[in-house]
């Protein structure tokens, strides 16, 4: 497998502003109809799941108590209280990385951990998922994992972005919304 040299990195780590995130998503989503559900829904894409201090954040910069953001994620089950997995591992769909080629991509990822998108691996380390569109893409084709940006990736990455990922052990921040697997 070739190395993962020519991977362009942008750590859009998160967890020095998660506040500033939050509110950003609060504010996008608080005039809107369905807003709770589409805010929780945007928070679980970007991270994999719904944290509890995540949850707690969003509901006060929405105005919405904490009891009823529970009351919404545990009535859908879609929604997910715990991490799919350590590494949460996103390849971007959107047109650019489409068109660059992040379906070749995913699929090189499946075939490295032997799952397919939307799943997890046995051991719990990994959750691969499609995402839209992360707005880098003018390093397309990419994949983030757990936040961490990983730009200009092709199927001959996958290997390395792997490895790259053990050393940078990447903790979960940031990810984006799953979409359905092609
Ligand atoms: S299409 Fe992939 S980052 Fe925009």
């Amino acid at each position: 497998m070739a190395e993962n040299t020519a991977a362009e990195e942008v750590d859009l780590d998160l967890e020095e502003a998660p506040e500033d995130e939050i509110v950003v998503l609060a504010r996008k989503w608080k005039k809107k109809r369905g807003s709770l559900i589409m805010a929780l829904h945007e928070l679980q894409g970007r991270l994999g799941f719904v944290p509890r201090d995540q949850a707690m954040k969003l509901g006060r910069e929405m105005g919405v108590p904490l009891a009823t953001i529970y009351e919404v994620l545990t009535f859908y089950n879609y929604f997910k209280l715990e991490s799919p997995g350590k590494y949460i591992v996103s390849v971007c769909t959107g047109t650019a990385c489409h068109i660059k080629g992040s379906p070749k991509l995913l699929q090189g990822l499946e075939g490295e951990l032997g799952i397919k998108a939307g799943e997890s691996t046995a051991d719990g380390e990994y959750h691969l998922q499609g995402v839209r569109c992360l707005g880098c893409c003018g390093l397309a084709p990419l994949a983030s994992v757990n936040g961490k940006v990983y730009g200009k990736q092709d199927v001959d990455d996958a290997h390395g972005l792997l490895g790259q990922v053990a050393v940078d052990q990447p903790t979960v921040s940031a990810a984006a919304e799953p979409v359905d697997a092609e």
